[in-house]
């Protein structure tokens, strides 16, 4: 019932501030989040992966409106792979990348800027052996995102992308991106849409992951299950093991602070397991969707401003 609501706040830049300002806000933050700036999120990194953890790094922001931003996202992932590389985190860090913080929404060629400031981000992830996957936003973002992957496939095959289980289009783009080389995180999607476009109950959202998983699991590419829904592992362990795919031929991801037994548990088992770890100042359409994702989220939140 709170979940529209949340997903509609988190595009208000009233509720922003009014989150942002409120002093309780931080500690709840941080338990989705891995600090404001990169050195504090590159000790959360050494951590994870000294444990036999990946990660997937996203610097947070979204939704720019103009190019000097677009830009400054770009520079602040170039940055985030040059500490990656200096410290040898390569292997088992990669990023994760929100193309609406690279431009993609600006209204005079906001796609060609993306990609062009994206590209700069692959080309140097390629570099220091390590890949870029695109997230995926709004609906009304995942023709021009894929767009900008089949560009960067070109020069990266190795880039990328997220499809979203909601969606009734993603059965089709999950059999077109099963194939060999390509990369494909599957979650449920975080995102309010319109019942025109997408599944509305859980139900069907769960039973569109299983036929795309299916799909994913079949094909010849590299399938990232994105998802902390016990079923839905269960689901895709059973399919690595019916298409006798290795550890390490396909993987499991959560985000930062959910479901960490879960976390290592799949990884004592021998499982590769990915923790997509977001940090930086612009956490606040992030943080509202990890909200509206759970009801008891949004409790503990409200009851951090309650005096003890
Ligand atoms: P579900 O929501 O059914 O949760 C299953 C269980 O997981 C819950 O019962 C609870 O125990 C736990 N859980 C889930 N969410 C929680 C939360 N917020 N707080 C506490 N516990 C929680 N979406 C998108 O639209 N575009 C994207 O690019 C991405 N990227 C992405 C990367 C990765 C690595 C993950 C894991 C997820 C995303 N998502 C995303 C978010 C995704 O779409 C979805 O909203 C969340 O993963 C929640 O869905 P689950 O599959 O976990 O199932």
């Amino acid at each position: 019932m709170f979940g529209p609501v949340l997903l509609a706040a988190s595009r208000s830049d009233r509720m922003r501030r009014a989150v942002a300002a409120a002093p309780v806000t931080r500690p709840v933050v941080e338990r989705f989040v891995a600090g404001d700036a990169l050195h504090p999120a590159l000790d959360t990194v050494r951590a994870l992966t000294a444990s036999g953890l990946n990660v997937t790094l996203d610097h947070l922001g979204e939704d720019v409106t103009d190019r000097a931003t677009a830009k400054a996202t770009r520079d602040a992932y170039l940055r985030l792979l040059e500490a990656l590389a200096d410290d040898g985190l390569g292997a088992r860090a990669e990023v994760s990348v929100k193309l609406s913080a690279f431009g993609q929404a600006l209204p005079d060629g906001g796609h060609d800027i993306a990609l062009a400031n994206v590209a700069e981000v692959a080309e140097l992830a390629s570099a220091i052996g390590t890949t870029v996957t695109l997230d995926m936003e709004d609906h009304t973002t995942v023709d021009s995102t894929l767009g900008v992957l089949a560009e960067l496939r070109k020069e990266h095959p190795q880039t990328g992308a997220v499809l979203q289980s909601y969606l009734f289009r993603t059965e089709d783009d999950a059999r077109a991106l099963a194939v060999a080389g390509s990369r494909v995180r599957l979650v449920k999607g975080a995102y309010n849409e319109p019942a025109r476009v997408a599944f509305q109950n859980k139900r069907d959202v769960d039973k569109a992951y299983v036929r795309a998983l299916r799909t994913l699991f079949a094909g010849d590419g590299y399938p990232m299950v994105g998802s902390h829904d016990p079923r839905l592992i269960a689901i895709a362990q059973e399919l690595a093991a019916r298409h006798h795919r290795a550890a390490g031929s396909y993987e499991f991801q959560m985000l930062y602070g959910i479901r960490t037994a879960e976390q290592r548990r799949l990884a004592d088992e021998g499982e590769r397991m990915r923790i997509y770890v977001p940090y930086g100042a612009d956490w606040y359409g992030y943080f509202m969707r990890r909200l509206a994702e759970r009801p008891a989220n949004l409790a503990f939140f409200l009851r951090s401003f309650v005096p003890a």
